[in-house]
């Protein structure tokens, strides 16, 4: 892979499409999930300067935080609490315009402000969710949901 995160100039659809080619061809290289997980969030994290990106793995009952860039998180999260553990129920995406009209938000910062996680799937079954936090309102919209969807299809191919 390439050594350095390239970043695109202009709109968030050019960030994302010089992005994706780029975790494509990180996990062509390697095979291990977690190794895959930690990469793909720094990638993500820095092409956009979120407040918060990570991955949350289901280990038996739990959501178990798992690679991250950002602050410290909440180490677990139960089935269908907060944001993360509802998409993990209703097996997808959950895009939050406003984390303090989300009910049942699990507030790890003060500072989040609005919200998208995507389920992780494999062979049917919901295995994680990756999770991102931004300190600015409404961040997060249909175009991230589709090319977050995208990229972590990617830790299964
Ligand atoms: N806000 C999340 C919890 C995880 S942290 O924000 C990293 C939620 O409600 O699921």
């Amino acid at each position: 892979m390439a050594e350095n995160l390239l970043i695109a100039e202009g709109g968030k659809q050019d960030r994302y499409e010089l992005l994706y080619k780029q975790i494509v061809a990180l996990v062509d290289g390697e095979s291990d999930e977690i190794a895959n997980m930690a990469n793909i969030a720094a990638m993500i994290h820095y092409t956009f300067g979120f407040w918060w990106t990570g991955f949350y793995r289901v280990v038996g009952e739990k959501l178990v935080l798992g690679p991250f860039q950002g602050p410290l998180a909440c180490s677990r999260i139960a089935y269908g609490r907060g944001v993360c553990g509802t998409a993990w129920q209703r097996r997808e995406s959950v895009v939050v315009e406003d984390v303090e009209q989300f009910p049942g938000h699990i507030a790890c910062s003060s500072l989040s402000r609005s919200e998208i996680v995507v389920p992780v799937w494999k062979d049917g079954e919901v295995v994680g969710v990756l999770d991102i936090d931004s300190k600015d309102l409404a961040t997060f919209d249909q175009v991230d949901r589709l090319w977050l969807e995208k990229i972590v299809a990617e830790l299964n191919r």
